[in-house]
Formats: C-alpha cells, sequence, structure tokens
C-alpha cells in the first residue's frame, strides 16, 4: 500500500509554559532527539517514505533548520504552514492536495508510544477504505478522546468528555482513506473553536467504517509538563520499536 505520512506538529503549546515560549514543543527534546523525531522515525519504519510535516508559520523554518529535506532520517520531507491553530482536523486538511488519492497514516507530534507502526499499518490493509484508530487504555481518560465500545464494536466517541463512559483513550495515530478530506472540509468547529478530528472519526463511525487497533506497549502524549517527563522515563526505561 503506498501510503503518505502525515506529522501535524503545530498547535499553540501554551500548556508547557516557559518550555515553549521560543521552541515548538515538538522541538523538545524526548530521549536523545527531538520530539518530532519519533513520528518520523515510526512513519520511516513501517515503510513510509513521503512526509508532509505540517506546523505554524512561526515554527516553520525550525523544522526545516532541523529536518531538512528527511534524507537523514530516511524520508522525503514537505513542510505545510497551518497559519492558526484551528484543531487537528484542520491541520490535517491541509494535506489533502499532498496526499491526493494515497490513503494517509496521520501521527500527532506530541504522542510517544512503544509499538512498532509497520504491523498497524498492515492491519489497516484489509479493510482501506476505513478509517482507523489506535486505542489504549488510560487512568485520566477525560484528557483524551475516548471510544466506548461494545463487544468488539466502536458504539461512541466523544472528545475530552466530564464524565467519561470508558477508559478507552484514542491515540494520535489515525490511518485515513483520502475520503477523509471531504469530511473535513464538511466539518464545522467545535464549542472551543476546533476542527475536531474527533468528529471526522465519528463521521466514519456513523458510515459503518470505522475499525480499531489496541496498543500494546505503552503510549502517551508529551504536550504537559508531567506527560512530557513521562514520555522521557519512558522512552527511557523501554526504547521505542521502530
Ligand atoms: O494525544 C491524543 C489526543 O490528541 C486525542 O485523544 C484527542 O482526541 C485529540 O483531540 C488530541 O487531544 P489534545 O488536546 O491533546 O491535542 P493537542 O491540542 O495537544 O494537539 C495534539 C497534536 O496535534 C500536537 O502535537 C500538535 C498538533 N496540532 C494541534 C492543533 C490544535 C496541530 O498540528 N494543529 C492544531 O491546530
Amino acid at each position: 500500500m503506498n501510503y503518505c505520512g502525515v506529522v501535524l506538529a503545530g498547535g499553540k503549546g501554551t500548556r508547557l509554559g516557559e518550555l515553549t515560549r521560543v521552541v515548538n514543543k515538538h522541538l523538545l527534546p524526548v530521549g536523545d532527539e527531538p520530539m518530532v523525531y519519533h513520528p518520523l522515525r515510526k512513519l520511516v519504519g513501517a515503510g513510509v517514505r513521503d512526509i508532509l510535516l505540517v506546523s505554524g508559520p512561526e515554527s516553520l523554518g525550525d523544522f526545516i533548520r532541523q529536518l531538512g529535506s528527511g534524507k537523514a532520517l530516511g524520508c522525503s520531507l514537505t513542510y505545510r504552514a497551518q497559519d492558526e491553530p484551528g484543531g487537528i482536523a484542520q491541520a490535517l486538511g491541509l494535506a489533502e492536495s499532498y496526499c491526493g488519492d494515497r490513503p494517509c497514516a496521520v501521527l500527532l507530534g506530541d504522542n510517544v508510544f512503544h509499538d512498532a507502526l509497520g504491523p498497524l499499518l498492515q492491519r489497516t490493509i484489509q479493510n482501506s477504505d476505513h478509517a482507523w484508530i489506535a486505542l489504549k487504555q488510560v487512568h485520566d481518560p477525560s484528557r483524551y478522546g475516548i471510544a466506548e465500545l461494545q463487544g468488539h464494536r466502536i458504539v461512541a466517541l466523544e472528545e475530552k468528555p466530564r464524565e467519561p463512559r470508558s477508559d478507552l483513550a484514542i491515540a494520535g495515530i489515525y490511518v485515513f482513506p483520502p475520503e477523509v478530506f471531504a469530511l473535513i472540509r464538511q466539518a464545522k468547529p467545535s464549542a472551543r473553536g476546533e476542527w475536531e478530528i474527533t468528529d471526522i472519526n465519528r463521521a466514519f463511525l456513523e458510515q459503518g467504517r470505522l475499525q480499531h487497533v489496541f496498543l500494546e506497549g505503552y503510549w502517551t502524549d508529551a504536550g504537559t509538563p508531567e506527560s512530557l517527563d513521562l514520555a522521557k522515563q519512558l522512552v527511557k526505561s523501554t526504547p521505542p520499536l521502530f
């Protein structure tokens, strides 16, 4: 399957306070390398060579200085500016012309996880016209998008619910068919003014076209001081599989 990769590395990064006054969150270190190397190495390890990196115009120059063409990482990088941080779905929408008729493997730039991406991508091939999400049990579900299951079937998705009906977080690892871009164009911003990826996944669910996998190893975001520390500890004690 000829997947294109998309790494979303925009957003405000305000939850990290002084650490991100000048430096983009995804350029902070996790292990021996800047955070953004993590999703890039996951994609490259899964055989994805063409990768689009989306970030804000104030940071794109830093990413280009850091990563260049992508050659040193074994990929070909293209960069696109998200003028305002209007949400994950908006950022993904910027990848439409880049992806064309290829399915896309999308990673949030602040997600750090143990599982290799290759086997996950292999699973998606059996239903390549469906959207795929990755789930992980967490102890603080109201921080995340949440999936409610009945048996093996997802019955509902919610973004950061106050009273979560499940503890299954939706990780920032998604695989979409090209139709995702039409759904993004039709979507509306949420109450917090963002184009939510959970709304797009819900649209696939309503069409009966949403599949899921469970992550086996650790998973965390690294967008708060606590979760950034956790990501560093996890990577140090158990290096991620690429
Ligand atoms: O980490 C997984 C969670 O990520 C999911 O469970 C949620 O469903 C999803 O909405 C998201 O929640 P967060 O509130 O943690 O997302 P955050 O705003 O921190 O952004 C996550 C990544 O997406 C971050 O690495 C930067 C990128 N991003 C975000 C926004 C809002 C962009 O590239 N552009 C944006 O406009």
